[in-house]
This record gives structure tokens, sequence and C-alpha cells, in this order.
């Protein structure tokens, strides 16, 4: 056994690969490989608590999985796994749910946000989402959890879950801390919200140069600058604020652009050209890896994942007083 402290994430298939999920979640999760014993899944569970048909997540999952790969998760280093092929993990989630008061799940922001968001879709497993969440981590007894602050407030509650269910039982659990990832906030090509698939203000990291550089003519630019001879405000144009993250002489664009030498249009040409050259290797990694090998490669890990489910759950079902399966 490795030993490495033991990290565990989870991304849920809700389309493809974006811009967002790579500076916000994925490329840490490359990085942390390093230091890291790493579990990384696809969370195809807790994508039906908002889409209950599996059909139509089936082919996001192999979209996800493959872009994680093609972006730089090794499954040589990490086990990389999809959720549901590690059925273990949902009876944690039932067994855990036994010793979660309703109340500190009714409490939780973002059930309170999707209650209010989809008042038609208000399910159960919506509302135990953080619970399954828990049972994610605490099955291979994961100790660090690498996700945004949108997340703090589940891991919150799943300490306090896992507390009570050590208490309750034995301790078999280690308390999983965050570990918060320290990404820019990346606005969308509206320029106001973060970027979403559902607000549909994305852009693609894996997808053909095309697309990258329509979604980035598309982008909202500085609307104090309604003519190109005004001076522009690279403080607050959003396509300035991504010249940031992709030139390295940031500084004498912003300035260009102060002193309007430069235009919305051509700023943002500039920057679809550097994110399509810089997006090269993950689109070529992309395209090289087969159906075949993405699937094999998620059905390992699964029997990876599964192999320490099993183990966990044995300990598990013998302090809750079940049956020992042979
Ligand atoms: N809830 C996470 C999100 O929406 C996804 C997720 C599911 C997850 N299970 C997890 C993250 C376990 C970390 C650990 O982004």
């Amino acid at each position: 056994m490795s030993e490495r402290i033991r990290i565990l994430s989870g991304i849920r298939p809700t389309g493809r690969f974006h811009l967002g999920n790579y500076l916000g979640a994925a490329k840490n999760w490359v990085d942390l490989q390093s230091q890291y014993e790493c579990f990384y899944f696809v969370a195809d569970y807790h994508a039906l608590t908002t889409e209950p048909d599996g059909h139509k997540v089936e082919d996001k999952v192999f979209d996800l999985a493959a872009d994680l790969l093609a972006v730089g998760i090794d499954p040589s280093r990490s086990v990389v796994y999809q959720q549901s092929k590690v059925p273990e993990i949902a009876e944690l989630n039932l067994l855990l749910s036994m010793v979660t008061p309703l109340s500190w799940v009714q409490r939780t922001p973002t059930f309170k946000e999707m209650a209010k968001k989809h008042p038609e879709n208000v399910n159960l497993g919506l509302l135990s989402y953080p619970v399954l969440q828990g049972a994610d981590i605490v099955i291979v007894k994961g100790v660090g959890v690498p996700v945004g602050k949108d997340q703090l407030a589940h891991l919150e509650l799943i300490r306090e879950v896992v507390r009570k269910f050590n208490r309750t039982y034995s301790p078999i659990f280690p308390e999983p801390r965050a570990l918060l990832t320290e990404s820019p906030l990346i606005r969308g090509t509206d320029g106001k919200q973060r970027m979403s698939k559902t607000v549909g203000n994305v852009i693609g990291v894996t997808e053909a140069p095309e697309v990258v550089r329509k979604q980035v003519m598309s982008m909202v630019t500085d609307v104090k600058r309604p003519r190109m001879e005004q001076p522009g405000h690279p403080r607050t144009c959003n396509v300035c604020a991504y010249y940031k993250l992709f030139f390295d002489d940031w500084e004498h664009y912003w300035e260009l652009c102060r002193k309007a030498k430069i235009g919305c249009g051509e700023k943002k040409r500039l920057l679809a050209e550097r994110m399509v050259e810089a997006f090269r290797p993950f689109r070529e990694a992309r395209a090289e890896l087969s159906p075949e090998l993405v699937t094999r490669i998620l059905d390992e890990g699964s029997e990876k994942a599964r192999t320490v489910a099993r183990a966990t759950m044995a300990e598990v079902r013998q302090a809750v007083g079940l049956p020992t399966l042979r």
C-alpha cells in the first residue's frame, strides 16, 4: 500500500469539458498526482439527481473521462473510475443516511438553491446528494478532497456525518479535509457569470480550433468602449482578464488597449489563436484516445476502486452489525 496521503475528487458528467473545469479543477488534479495517491472519478450517480435517464449521461461520461485523460490525468499514477461501476458506494450512502439527521441536509445551501431553481424535481436523491458525496470519499478512506469553495458546505456536512458514524459504530473513517483549489475565477464568454455549461458561456479546451475560435469571438468585451477609437478599460474587460492568464506580456496588450491602439475584435482574434495553440497538446492527446482505450481505463480503474470499496464495506458491515458477505 502506498504511503502517500490518499486524496479523492469527482466531477459530474454534465457536458463537454470547458476552461472553467480545467482551471478550476482538473489542472490542480493533474498537479496533485506527483504528491498524493489520487482517486479521480466521474460522478454519474450524482448526475441522476437532475437527469434520471442514465442513457443520456452515457456519452457525457465517456467525453469527460477522455477529456480528463487528455489534459493529463494519468491512469498509471491515479485511479480513474466511474462512480456507478463501484456500487458499494450506493450501499454506503444508505448506511450513512441512517446517521444523518434530516435537518443537516435540509440546511445545505446547494440543496436550497437547486430546489428553488427546479421546483418540479426536488427528489430525495437531491437532498442526500452530499451524503452520497461523503460515501464517495470515505469508501476509499480519502483524507484530502480537492474542491472549489462552492463545495465547502458539503465537506463540512460530510465531516459531521463521518464523526457521527465513527461515534455510533466504530472509528473506521478518517475525517476528510477539503484541499481548496486556489484558482482564478473564470467568467464565461458573457463576461458576467462563472463559466458553466448550463449558462452556456463556455470555452472548450479539447474541442476543435473552429469551436474555440467561435466561442472566443462571441465574448462580450468592454461595454464602456463602444468604438475602437476610444480608450479601453482593461481592468474591467473580461477579454483582458484572459490576457493575464494566456500572455506573459499581457501588460503590453493592456497598455495598447488603454491607448486605443488595439480594438476588441483584434484582441479576441489574438486570444483565440493563443488559446488554440495552448490547447494543442490536449486536443492531440484527446484525438489519440480511442473509445476502447478510455473504456478499458475506466473499467480497470473502477475494478481497483472496487477492491478498496469492498474491503471498506466488509469493515462497515461488521461495525454496523450486518451479515458478512461471502
Ligand atoms: N459535488 C461535486 C461537484 O458538483 C462533485 C462530486 C461528487 C465530488 N462526489 C464528489 C467532489 C466527491 C469531491 C468528492 O463538483
